[in-house]
C-alpha cells in the first residue's frame, strides 16, 4: 500500500478531536481524503469543526461520547462505523490529566487515579477490542496511541497522568507484539509540548509561543501513519524528533 492509498478512502476514528491535535489530525486526514469519525464528550465544539471539514469538501461525522465510561464504548465504536464504514485507522489522542492543578501523587485520590486510567487506558484498550479484530482479518490496520513524555521522565505533580501513559506504552507494545503479522500496526507518539487547551491547564505559566502548533504536529504523526518502514509496528516515536531522520 502506497502512502496515498495508506489514507484515501480509509474510515479513521479519532477520539478528543473537537479541538488540539485530534482536531489538526481530523482536519489533515480529511483533507488526504479519509473518512473521518470525530470523538468528544461536548457535542457544540466537535459538531463546529465536523461543518468546517464539510465546507472544504472532507468526509467528517460526530461521535459524542466518553471514552472513559465503559457503558459508552460499543456505542462510540458502532457509531463510527456506521457513519464512515470500517475503521482502518483508529487513534487513541483523548487524554486526561486528572483535576488540575497537578498534586502530588500521595496527595491524588484512588478515584482520581483510576478515573485517569479509565480514560487514558482502559478506554482505549477497550476501543481496539472492538476495532482490532477486524482490521487483523482485512490484513491492515493502524492504531496510534498518544503518549507523552511523562511516560518516561518521572516528573513531580505528573503522576495518574504519568502513569496512564507509561501504561498505554507498554499496552501498544504489546499488542504490536501479539499482532506481529496481521497487518495491523499498533504505534506509541510522544507528540511533545503544544499550545493547547490541555497544556494550558497542566502549565497556565508557559509561553505558548515556545510551544508546537497542534497542526504541526499532525503533520509528523500522519507522515508517521504513511512510512511504515519507518514507524514499524511497536515503535514509540517523538513527534519532535521524526523531522530530523526524514
Ligand atoms: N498538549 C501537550 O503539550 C501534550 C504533550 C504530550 C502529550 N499530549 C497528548 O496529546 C493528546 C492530545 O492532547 P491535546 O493537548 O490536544 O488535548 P486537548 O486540547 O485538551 O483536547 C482534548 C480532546 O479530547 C477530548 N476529550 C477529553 N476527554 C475525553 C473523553 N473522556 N472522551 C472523549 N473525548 C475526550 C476533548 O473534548 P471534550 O472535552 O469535549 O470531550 C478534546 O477534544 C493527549 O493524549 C495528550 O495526553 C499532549
Amino acid at each position: 500500500m502506497d502512502a496515498n492509498t495508506m489514507i484515501r478512502g480509509q474510515g479513521v476514528l479519532i477520539t478528543g478531536a473537537s479541538r488540539g491535535l485530534g482536531r489538526a489530525l481530523a482536519e489533515q486526514l480529511a483533507a488526504k481524503g479519509a473518512r473521518v469519525a470525530l470523538v468528544a464528550r461536548d457535542a457544540g465544539p466537535l459538531h463546529e469543526v465536523v461543518a468546517e471539514i464539510r465546507a472544504r469538501g472532507g468526509i467528517a461525522h460526530a461521535v459524542t461520547g466518553d471514552v472513559g465510561d465503559k457503558e459508552a464504548i460499543h456505542k462510540i465504536a458502532g457509531q463510527a462505523q456506521g457513519l464512515v464504514g470500517e475503521i482502518g485507522i483508529a487513534i487513541h489522542n483523548a487524554s486526561t490529566l486528572g483535576p488540575t492543578p497537578l498534586r502530588l501523587l500521595l496527595d491524588t485520590e484512588c478515584e482520581d487515579l483510576a478515573a485517569v486510567l479509565e480514560t487514558n487506558l482502559v478506554g482505549p484498550f477497550r476501543l481496539t477490542k472492538i476495532l482490532a479484530g477486524a482490521m487483523a482479518l482485512r490484513g491492515a490496520g493502524v492504531v496510534v496511541h498518544l503518549s507523552s513524555d511523562a511516560a518516561i521522565e518521572p516528573y513531580p505533580r505528573w503522576g495518574a497522568y504519568g502513569v496512564s501513559k507509561a501504561a498505554q506504552d507498554q499496552l501498544s507494545r504489546i499488542l504490536a507484539a501479539e499482532l506481529e503479522g496481521t497487518g495491523v500496526r499498533i504505534l506509541a507518539v510522544d507528540p511533545g509540548e503544544m499550545d493547547t487547551v490541555m497544556h494550558a491547564a497542566a502549565m497556565p505559566e508557559a509561553d505558548p509561543t515556545s510551544l508546537q502548533r497542534p497542526s504541526e504536529v499532525a503533520r509528523r504523526i500522519i507522515a508517521m501513519i504513511e512510512h511504515p518502514e519507518r514507524a514499524p509496528s511497536g515503535a514509540r516515536l517523538a513527534a519532535p524528533q521524526w523531522e530530523a531522520v526524514s
